[in-house]
């Protein structure tokens, strides 16, 4: 016991003051430095979105140019990392190998592992961003027995992430604008959302400390999970597994059974009471790509824009305020982009990078700043004496 408040999953505990996300979840509204998801979404680019994490504003032209430059000197990884991916095994899933290499970056960059200098947390944070397109790109390459394809720092940052991971040395890959752009959008709706399970464990990994390429693997770590971030891959399993629209009603009733833990993924969310303005953007651009790429009947569109209908109708749904969130139609683009779905909370994981920097940065430079380290309430025996092993 102890005079501390217990509040499991942390409801209404605020671990820290952050002035860089901010969500009103009854409203349904995500705000960046004080810009609308939508508008940024809609008008910027994934970089510029960096920029306003890290520096709290929208960048000038010269300063988005020379940020854009500092981002694109970083693209290559150190060569003797590609001898880390060939340690693991062909079907590892990429999570794993997302966890290991990006660890392993403190290993490679020593210098940007000291975080008392302001300088080289910017180049730990640039290092990152600019990095983890590469990385994601060699582990899906890994997975699929292809060869690393390195940047071409002539292309966007979500061409050349599509670039890394499609083209193949035999043939002509040429970029689709509409594609390029919907993985753009991805990247920008995934950027940041305050403190989440992942940022929290960046946050707190890095109260100690640690480096910060050892706290962005532990928020990889953490997102991986399917009430997390793993929640986009175990959607469109989802969606598959119900198969056809006439199976939906099969599939409420198992989600509205006390008894049953089967749950509607990409449904529900611990802070938006009211749809996720995430979801809203990502339904479209999922009709923008499906529509560029001539897909016309998507027999999982279908199931998933059906389930939606009956979810929002449906008393248990509207009675507890679950909403799809931003992972029920994010599976679906991603895999008319070609990805495999074991690759969609990789993709995750590289565009929330730079939130994660962003909200280890803040807690760094925070003069209030301490070291993370929650109570408890004890709950065990009380003091008992030690009995021999002869005598239990
Ligand atoms: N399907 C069916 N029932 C649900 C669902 C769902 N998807 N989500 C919540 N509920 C029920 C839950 O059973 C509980 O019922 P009761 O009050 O009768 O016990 C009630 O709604 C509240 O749920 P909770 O688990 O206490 O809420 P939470 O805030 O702890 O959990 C959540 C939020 C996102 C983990 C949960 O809604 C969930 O598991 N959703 C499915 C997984 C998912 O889509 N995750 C992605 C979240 S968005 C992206 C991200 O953060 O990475």
């Amino acid at each position: 016991t102890g005079a501390f408040t217990y509040d499991p999953g942390f409801t209404s505990t605020a671990s820290c003051e952050s002035k860089i996300t901010y969500i009103d979840g009854d409203e349904g509204v995500l705000l960046h430095r004080g810009y609308p998801i939508e508008q940024l979404a809609e008008n910027g680019d994934f970089l510029e979105a960096c920029y306003l994490l890290l520096y709290g504003e929208l960048p000038t032209k010269a300063q988005k140019a020379d940020f854009d430059e500092r981002v694109t000197r970083h693209t290559m990884v150190h060569e003797q990392m590609v001898w880390l991916y060939r340690g693991f095994r062909r079907d590892a899933h990429p999570m794993a190998v997302m966890c290991g290499v990006v660890g392993a970056m403190s290993a490679f960059y020593h210098d940007s592992t000291d975080i008392s200098d302001p300088q080289q947390r910017m180049i730990a944070s640039i290092r990152l961003i600019a990095k983890m397109p590469t990385i994601a790109a060699m582990a899906y390459k890994y997975h699929v027995g292809q060869p690393f394809v390195y940047p071409k720092n002539n292309l966007s940052y979500a061409e050349n992430f599509l670039h890394m991971c499609f083209a193949v040395p035999c043939e002509e890959y040429k970029v689709s604008p509409v594609l390029a752009r919907a993985m753009e959008r991805i990247f920008i709706l995934h950027a940041d959302h305050e403190q989440n399970a992942s940022t929290s464990t960046v946050r707190l990994a890095g109260s100690s400390g640690a480096n910060p390429f050892a706290c962005i693997a532990a928020g990889i770590a953490c997102l991986w999970g399917p009430a997390h971030g793993g929640a986009n891959e175990a959607a469109l399993n989802m969606l598959a597994e119900i198969g056809s629209v006439d199976r939906i009603p099969e599939y409420i009733a198992k989600a509205k059974d006390k008894n049953d833990p089967f749950r509607l993924m990409g449904f529900g969310h611990r802070v938006y009471k009211n749809y996720d303005p995430r979801a809203k953007i990502m339904q479209k651009t999922t009709h923008e790509v499906l529509k560029e790429l001539g897909i016309k009947d998507d027999p999982l569109l279908d199931v998933a824009m059906e389930l939606e209908k009956i979810a929002l109708t449906d008393e248990y749904f509207i009675e507890k305020k679950l909403y799809p969130n931003i992972d029920f139609y994010s599976g679906i683009t991603l895999k008319a982009l070609g990805f495999p779905t074991t690759m969609f909370t990789v993709l995750f994981a590289l565009a929330r990078t730079v939130g994660w920097i962003a909200q280890w940065k803040e807690m760094i430079e925070d003069p209030s700043q301490k070291i993370g380290r929650p109570r408890q309430l004890y709950t065990g025996e009380p003091t008992r004496d030690y009995v021999s092993i002869d005598k239990r």
